[in-house]
């Protein structure tokens, strides 16, 4: 298997960028990254975020468990001034898996409770809290919902790729119900009532979630649902438009309002049997199913309307964005640049750095797009311990405004207090993209009906619940 992170310095690491032609700068020296940000009228003391990451360790009823909120803590003494707390759902038809977190009355209580330790953590680790803000992610998992898919549209290719009945392992065929337009407004007033509860917990600004094609996700590139939430730019982002709009006039006062936005969704990928690469599947095009997506070429980003939609969503009321892409269930190497496939997934068709370059573009072409909206960026953790000499030259480039850490945050949850005590990152800390964390995501086979996932080669807990998950895998050879 090709290696492909084989850096033991800067220069090394420039050379590959300058051999591969990607548009990645590096500075050597922190500085920019140690600075203050305004967002939504709020001082974040420095530009490191944690992206939402769930670690499939909640209850069975949706509360905080032991290693959630051991994880949020980490988060909270780690340093990092902007925490985007994990996908919540809003309802539970709406969780993608048995072990997400679920916010409601009776879960209320111990999601504050969670927010308040994980503040203490900041405290006593960093001396104040003033300056750090601590958000969530109000999620409808859609067509991943763990009980079956609630999909928004049918799109042929996505379908085919959909398991509708995990047991007989059948996919969503035309026959599969959609779901209708008033239970997509049933979904909106759940997510209002999400963000009501986080305002009573004490968040300081809640994520509609619009990344990975989940409900609100899939929504944006619903060309082929009929009716008013389909079709036209305005109808696929109508149930949006209508959701922040109503947050807006009854907690814009209280809550900063964020999004998490694919800006790409590309098309399904699929494991080539002779060489194990991942490889798109045959699709006709014109490709109308990928919001972001050019329809003549799939493979390649169209930013045409996600910009748009950016700055139509700043005039609604959204004060933050966060950028990603892809989805992480059909074309995983565009979300996560990996070095190591995921379980169920494929060697990286392209060098990772390629992975990376699209995502800083994206984030400067939105960030370019809104330049009042503070941009927050994705595709850092491939980088390893340089991510923040990268995140630092597109800083002072511009091109964005925070970086966000999604897997090195579970590897390396200290990394901004490093960045600011020393001015650099560990090497023997960092992640090294090998897609344990998504192992353990997929692995079901516990009586919970999902294993907790974590960070195996950095994590001790995580190394011994892989081991269990390894040894006790109905599907692995005795
Ligand atoms: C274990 C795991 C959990 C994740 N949980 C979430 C989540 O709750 N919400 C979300 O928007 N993205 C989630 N992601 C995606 C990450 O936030 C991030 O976009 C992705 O890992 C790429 O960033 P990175 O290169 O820094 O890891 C998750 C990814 C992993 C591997």
């Amino acid at each position: 298997m090709a290696k492909f992170f084989k850096y033991k310095t800067l220069d090394m690491l420039r050379e590959d960028v300058e051999q591969l032609g990607v548009k990645v700068r590096l500075e050597d020296e922190l500085r920019a990254c140690l600075e203050p940000l305004d967002v939504g009228g709020r001082t974040v003391g420095n530009r490191f975020a944690i992206h939402p990451m769930e670690g499939c360790d909640g209850e069975l009823d949706g509360k905080p468990g032991e290693l959630t909120i051991r994880r949020w803590e980490r988060f909270g003494a780690g340093g990092a001034k902007l925490i985007w707390g994990e996908a919540t759902a809003v309802a539970e038809e709406a969780r993608a898996n048995t072990r997400q977190l679920l916010i409601n009355e009776d879960n209320l209580a111990s999601l504050a409770d969670m927010l308040e330790r994980t503040r203490k953590a900041h405290r006593d680790s960093m001396g104040g809290d003033g300056d750090l803000l601590i958000g969530l992610q109000l999620t409808h998992s859609g067509r991943y919902s763990y009980k079956g898919p609630l999909i928004a549209q049918h799109d042929p290719v996505v379908d085919a790729v959909t398991i509708a009945d995990k047991k007989k392992r059948l996919f969503v065929t035309d026959e599969y119900p959609i779901q209708t337009d008033d239970e997509l407004k049933a979904a909106g007033d759940a997510l209002v009532e999400g963000a009501r509860l986080a305002a009573r917990a004490g968040f300081d600004f809640v994520d509609i979630k619009q990344c990975h094609r989940y409900l609100l996700s899939e929504l944006l590139a619903a060309r082929m649902r009929p009716g008013p939430y389909g079709g036209s730019y305005e109808n696929r982002t109508r149930l949006a438009r209508e959701v922040i709009g109503r947050m807006k006039d009854e907690l814009g006062d209280r809550l900063i309002l964020a999004s998490r936005l694919n800006v790409y969704d590309g098309a399904p990928f699929f494991q080539d049997p002779d060489t194990g690469a991942g490889s798109p599947k045959d699709m006709p095009t014109p490709y109308i199913g990928g919001w972001g997506t050019n329809p003549d070429n799939p493979l390649v980003p169209d930013y045409t309307e996600p910009t748009q939609y950016a700055r139509d969503m700043e005039k609604w009321g959204i004060r933050l964005l966060n950028i990603s892409m892809g989805s992480p269930y059909y074309n995983p190497h565009v979300g996560r640049p990996f070095e190591r496939p995921p379980i169920d997934g494929y060697t990286s068709p392209e060098h990772p750095l390629i992975g990376v370059e699209r995502h800083f573009d994206a984030a400067a072409v939105i960030q370019a797009a809104t330049p009042n909206v503070p941009v927050i960026g994705t595709g850092y953790s491939w980088l390893q311990h340089f991510f923040a000499n990268a995140g630092e030259a597109n800083l002072r480039d511009g091109r964005v405004s925070m970086i966000g850490v999604g897997r090195g945050s579970l590897a390396y949850p200290d990394f901004a207090k490093d960045a600011v005590e020393k001015g650099q990152l560990a090497r023997n800390k960092a992640c090294v993209a090998v897609s344990y964390c998504t192992a353990l995501m997929r692995a079901k086979h516990n009586d919970m009906g999902q294993y907790p996932t974590g960070c195996v080669p950095r994590d001790k807990p995580y190394a011994d619940i892989y081991k269990h998950a390894l040894a006790t895998d109905p599907t692995r050879d005795a």
